[in-house]
């Protein structure tokens, strides 16, 4: 297997990445936004595939690669349901296992105390610890939902029941250290070892320390995985359309309940329209799509972001003016076109079977 315990000097920030050389399926756990193109580069020059996108937690000092993964590799992002993340993929409950590569196996347990949502992830016998257990120390309860009590007991009864060669990786070390085990953790901890649930807790709440820099930029985006507003949306809309088939059912509903409210056209009619002239035409497919090919004339305005970028548009000043929009297939164009005529235009077509039908029919 590879393993790599990865650095951003930015934030101090740990990432670990777990893959398998012979399937080729790769797991990061705890990416850093910043740090993205060095993940893309392993992933690329290993030929990895990267399955999963594993948070311990809604960080409060760095903002996750984990959306911006899903976009570029078509990664699950993963957070714990109890972290407010509802744009993830898979929202994390305790026990749950992860499965990758050939039998491997990251095991789920819940370690609230720093975030009510904290997790810590067991992969063979190395234990991630987030900010719930620290080298010598642990994570700080005293924003975020933190809780003392909660994290004395998620430490003392169940992370230190593990066996005592369990290696311990955690999300930051502000000494440079980079890996220590249970057994080194429950004897030689000064905030845990010998303590009781109540010194635990005293000492925590006399620890005064400053909020991390990042705290209230962090935490919201890293509700979206590490997205901003605009690219949020863009993601929640693809990854309806991309569902596998069983799945689908709201991303269809979505654009079959669109197609009752708006005027689709076939390729030869927007042909016509396009050389009467008058018309405004709009890509709403991705930036990366569009580049690839596009209709002459035509205004990129991904679905995702529509609502947000529309009014820098000169050219969609006019509301009252024509607009043909179509994407790949037909089916973002058809929810775009909805929404075009919710913001007030009431001269909206859809091109039925979108660019590929027009390619087809050139
Ligand atoms: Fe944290």
């Amino acid at each position: 297997m590879i393993f790599k315990q990865l650095f951003d000097d930015a934030t101090w920030t740990y990432t670990y990445l777990i893959a398998d050389p012979n399937t080729k399926e790769a797991v990061l756990i705890d990416p850093v936004n910043t740090q993205i193109d060095v993940y893309l580069q392993f992933l690329a020059a290993e030929g990895l595939t990267l399955k999963y996108s594993l948070e311990t937690h809604v960080h409060a000092d760095h903002i996750t690669a984990g959306g911006l993964l899903r976009q570029k590799t078509g990664a699950q992002t993963c957070v714990s349901g109890l972290c407010g993340a509802e744009t993830a993929d898979i929202q994390i409950k305790d026990g749950d296992v992860f499965e990758f590569a050939d039998g491997e196996e990251i095991k789920v347990l819940a370690t609230p105390g720093h975030t009510p949502g904290s997790i810590s992830f067991l992969w063979r016998d190395r234990l991630f610890s987030g900010d719930s257990l620290l080298i010598g120390g642990c994570g700080r309860t005293d924003f975020q939902g933190g809780n003392a009590g909660d994290l004395y007991d998620a430490i003392t009864q169940r992370l230190f029941t593990l066996s005592d060669d369990t290696l311990v990786y955690p999300g930051h070390d502000y000494q440079g250290r980079w890996v220590s085990n249970i057994n080194q953790e429950r004897s030689n901890n000064p905030r845990l070892t010998g303590k009781s649930r109540e010194q635990f807790i005293k000492i925590m709440e006399n620890l005064n320390l400053p909020n991390p820099k990042l705290i209230d930029e962090a935490v919201p985006a890293n509700r979206y995985c590490g997205l901003d507003e605009d690219e949020c949306q863009d993601a929640m809309v693809r990854r309806e359309l991309s569902l596998p088939k069983r799945h689908q059912g709201t991303a269809q509903d979505k654009v079959a309940a669109a197609r009752q409210k708006i005027t689709e056209v076939t390729v030869d009619t927007a042909k016509k329209l396009i050389a009467e002239g008058n018309i405004n035409i709009v890509d709403v497919r991705e930036g990366n799509e569009y580049d690839a090919g596009h209709l002459d004339d035509s205004i990129l305005l991904p679905r995702g972001v529509l609502e947000f970028k529309i009014s820098g548009v000169n050219e969609l000043a006019n509301k009252s003016a024509a607009v043909l929009v179509y994407c790949r297939t037909g089916g973002r164009s058809a929810l775009a076109a909805q929404a075009l005529q919710e913001l007030g235009y009431n001269n909206v077509l859809s091109m039925a079977g979108g660019f590929e039908a027009w390619s087809k029919a050139a």
